[in-house]
């Protein structure tokens, strides 16, 4: 902890930088230092600090990175990336955290570099003026020029930048899933070079994403489809946001008729069966906490079958499919991917290997009545009024984070979807530079667009109570990359809130298998 807190003092330091200052990496300037994890384990390491990752620096404070090799670490060493955004906002190229993902990385020997991001609230003073730095898409841009920043000195840094996992946790999330769906995409260019970042690649090996708050402009269809059916009673909205709330539920269905996307066994999802395929995910969930020993009430939406014959109607779901190539099955210790650790063999594929293997007579869930899993979700998590996103001047509603995120450099907040800017002004349609940022900000749009270099390998998590954004938009995400044939590990683990960095050992358990 002391050596976190060094560090982030470090850093605290303002360095000059300005216009033009050439990247540079100086291999003599690493200091050692060393850390002591929750579990006793000293881990000694090299730092590089505040480095800075583009040559036209706008915002010293942010546009930085800490580079941390601990020993033992060569040029084949995987790089761990996790960022410190939440909320939309800046975040400080901080120190590592032996309570976090990135202590947990550098124990286990990965080379971690954390770059700082500007965001929403980062500024800077010019000519007497305040000049908001980080409005979208800038803080992605950061983290890609970060990236690239990696890959120019690949043969200088310690750490293979072919084998970058990036790590985030809500915005964080999103900003993890943006590096992971917009790689090389040529429509961040022309930002990218007036930023001064390496002329390089930036795609990455993995992205772990936590709760990814994203695909902002349709996230609002998605609460009201799926929160919708809890006003009046869990929820308490006013009649005006009543109908914005019917009115964005609406519009869910064609939203996931435009997707295109489609089950593992290749079944359209559309607006007929998403509903049902919502259900198997936090049936899943549910059925994975019962088979670790966790309670599931019978009062919150979930049918039981006893017995041997009573099989789960499950369908293979996102990480179940496809092991690793030259992975035996059952993964490095024949344990599953992704099944919870701690679980012995025999009962770690859930219903499916509790079939197989026979012999047990613990309860199955049959079937999900999703208005009332969702009352349940309702009554124990805070429900966000509607628009929950996109709310600036729509029934009543103040700017949210996400209104500030596409302002201007002036500290503006904004509409940003054609439905609350009209209710909100009158207008139809969003202005051009504002369509182009949540676009860019946007991975499933991104994804769509075939100039990507999409990662390989996806790890989601979002929590089976977590409401800051609806299940459909991880859901999405998720489905999105499986059918790009990408290596997704996806679930809702159970009764978690709104959260990220846990479930560490499975999270690196999942990290060194695909990098093998
Ligand atoms: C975060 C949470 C939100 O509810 C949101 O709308 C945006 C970001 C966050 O925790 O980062």
């Amino acid at each position: 902890m002391k050596t976190f807190i060094i560090a982030s003092l470090a850093l605290g330091l303002s360095l000059e930088a300005g216009a033009g200052t050439a990247l540079k990496f100086d291999a003599e300037a690493g200091v050692a230092g060393s850390m002591t994890t929750p579990f006793g384990q000293v881990v000694n390491y090299t730092a590089y600090t505040n480095i800075y990752y583009v040559s036209n620096v706008e915002d010293s404070t942010y546009q930085r990175l800490n580079i941390y090799v601990p020993e033992g670490a060569t040029q084949q060493t995987p790089i761990f990336m996790p960022n410190g955004v939440a909320g939309y906002m800046a975040a400080m190229p901080r120190g590592i955290n032996p309570g976090d993902a990135s202590g947990r990385a550098l124990a286990e020997g990965y080379v971690v570099v954390v770059a700082g991001a500007r965001g929403r609230n980062s500024t800077v003073s010019r000519g007497g003026e305040t000049i908001y730095t980080g409005r979208a898409p800038k803080g992605l841009l950061d983290l890609k020029a970060a990236i690239r920043y990696l890959r120019l000195f690949d043969k200088e840094i310690p750490g293979d930048a072919e084998k970058i996992i990036t790590n985030g946790t809500s915005a964080g999330g999103a900003m993890s899933s943006l590096l992971g769906a917009t790689g090389n995409n040529p429509a961040y260019d022309k930002y990218l070079k007036a930023m001064g970042a390496a002329e390089t690649r930036d795609d990455i090996f993995a992205a772990v994403c936590f709760c990814p708050i994203t695909d902002l402009d349709n996230a609002d269809k998605a609460y009201e489809w799926t929160y919708g059916r809890c006003n009046g009673k869990q929820r308490h909205l006013t009649e005006e946001q009543q109908k914005v709330s019917e009115e964005l539920a609406s519009q869910f269905g064609e939203y996931i008729n435009s997707l295109g996307l489609t089950k593992p066994d290749g079944t359209p999802i559309t607006a007929d069966n998403y509903q049902e395929y919502m259900g198997s995910f936090l049936m899943k969930s549910a059925q994975e906490a019962k088979d670790a020993g966790a309670e599931i009430a019978d009062t919150i939406g979930f049918s039981f079958g006893g017995g041997m014959m009573a099989a789960a109607p499950m369908g293979r779901a996102i990480g179940e499919g496809g092991r690793p190539q030259g992975m035996p099955p059952g993964g490095p210790q024949g344990r599953p991917q992704g099944a919870p650790q701690g679980m012995p063999p025999g009962r770690q594929g859930g219903p499916r290997g509790m079939m197989m293997g026979g012999g047990s007579q613990s309860e199955y869930i049959t079937a999900i009545d999703v208005d009332k899993y969702i009352g349940y979700v309702a009554s124990i998590t805070t429900i966000k009024t509607a628009p929950a996103f996109d709310r600036l001047g729509v029934a009543g509603g103040n700017a949210s984070a996400e209104n500030e995120e596409f302002g201007d450099s002036k500290g503006s907040s904004v509409n940003f979807t054609a439905y609350s800017l009209g209710k909100a002004t009158g207008e139809t349609s969003v202005n051009e530079d504002i369509q182009e940022a949540v676009r860019l900000l946007n991975p499933m749009r991104m994804t769509e667009d075939k100039g990507s270099t999409v990662a390989p390998h996806w790890y989601i998590r979002h929590g089976a109570r977590d409401a800051d954004t609806s299940f459909p938009v991880p859901i999405n995400l998720a489905t999105r990359m499986q059918n790009l044939g990408k290596d997704v590990n996806f679930k809702l683990p159970w009764n978690r809130p709104h959260s990220g960095d846990y479930a560490l050992g499975e999270l690196f358990q999942w990290i060194e298998t695909i990098c093998q």
